[in-house]
């Protein structure tokens, strides 16, 4: 059975920067909370009406192609991880096939937000071991300024996002121990509200924590979907339970590692690069802290795109790899936290 490999990788950020400053000047906020609480000094922020998650996706995607020495008529499988999709449906993945021109094959989008990139690699490498793909194009994108709350009362979520997207080849290799080496995923919806999104959407006032907010009555015919209220009372946007947030990551984002790390053998010492999903520099600093783990052995990016969920692992790889830090025959691990809750880790031998 053939290990799975990154055989290409890539990214694309918007162009426009967008630092703390320029949010203080829109909402009650300033550099100094931003940059204590979560690290970020600015993130990217894509053009509107211009750029979508799909099309950062398709310019990561021909990155990964290009470095992958293939051409989109050869990829045989499209994976797309995003919580910004351009629309409700259909996902991003059939809009990447069609920007792309590229063949009539299977396109699955991947909802599972910050942990969607890890969740995908692991249903990526089950393809390629099992022989049914070799060209497996992985693509984690978001468009998050679209669909933020740009008033005080958004800050303590809008402050942390940005746009961006990252993209990898997968495909199958023979050398011995090379690849892909374990994947670990995990789920607590139990949580779920905690870090959600949930208007528009169908249910209905059906949800847990919900406020009255006069949804309409169940036997009318639809309705519930979109409301006026929703809009009036500022009920579709992102909703994070921060210091909650908080407290499950630094506790998972560990169990996972370790789990991943227990499987195959190794001890914390024998990763030459973490590579975690860039949800708060405090996170990954309490990370680095238990696992023991020299400052050179974690790549943080955060300070400059901050969190880009499904995308901020292969930004990140991505960077690490084009900065050198990511070099044949190296223990990579990912690991990732966020809304479900979900999390997930993967061991990679360069
Ligand atoms: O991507 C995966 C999932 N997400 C995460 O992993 C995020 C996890 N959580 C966090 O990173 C942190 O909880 C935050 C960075 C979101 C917030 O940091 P915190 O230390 O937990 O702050 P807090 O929410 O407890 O807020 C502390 C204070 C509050 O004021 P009072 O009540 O103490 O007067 C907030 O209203 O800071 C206030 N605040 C802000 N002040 C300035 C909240 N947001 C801001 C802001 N600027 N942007």
């Amino acid at each position: 059975m053939p290990n799975t490999k990154i055989a290409g990788i890539g990214y694309y950020v918007p162009e426009r920067v967008v630092t703390n400053d320029d949010l203080a000047q829109v909402m009650d906020t300033n550099d100094q909370w931003i940059q204590e609480r979560t690290g970020i000094k600015e993130r990217r922020y894509a053009k509107k009406h211009e750029e979508t998650t799909t099309t950062m996706g398709v310019e990561a995607a021909k990155v990964a192609i290009e470095r992958a020495g293939i051409t989109k008529d050869d990829v045989d499988f499209i994976i797309f991880a995003t919580l910004s999709p351009d629309y409700y449906f259909p996902g991003c993945g059939v809009l990447l096939q069609r920007e792309m021109g590229m063949k009539q094959v299977g396109a699955l989008d991947i909802r599972n937000q910050c942990s969607g990139f890890v969740y995908g690699l692991s249903v990526a490498d089950q393809f390629i071991k099992s022989g049914m793909y070799k060209n497996i194009l992985l693509v984690g994108a978001e468009f998050h300024s679209i669909g933020l709350d740009f008033t005080t009362r958004g800050r303590g979520v809008t402050v942390i996002f940005g746009d961006g997207a990252g993209a990898v080849v997968l495909q199958p290799t023979e050398e011995e121990g090379k690849g892909v080496l374990t994947t670990h995923l995990h789920s607590d919806g139990s949580q779920a509200e905690h870090l959600s999104y949930i208007n528009p959407g169908c249910h209905g006032g059906k949800f847990v924590g919900k406020e009255d907010h006069g949804y309409p009555e169940a036997d009318t015919f639809g309705g519930a979907f979109l409301t006026q209220d929703m809009v009036d009372n500022a009920l579709v946007y992102p909703h994070m339970n921060g210091q909650h947030v908080f407290k499950f990551a630094v506790q998972k984002f560990p169990e996972v590692i370790f789990e991943a790390l227990e499987t195959t053998g190794y001890k914390p010492e024998d990763i030459d690069l973490l590579v975690p999903h860039q949800a708060n520099l405090r996170i990954s600093q309490f990370v680095q802290r238990i696992l023991k783990l020299p400052d050179d052995k974690v790549f943080n990016n955060i300070q400059k795109y901050g969190n880009t969920t499904a995308a901020s692992i292969p930004i990140a790889l991505c960077e690490a790899w084009e900065e050198g830090k990511v070099k044949d025959g190296d223990l990579i691990c990912l690991a990732a936290f966020g809304s479900g809750f979900t999390w997930g880790s993967a061991l990679i031998r360069w």
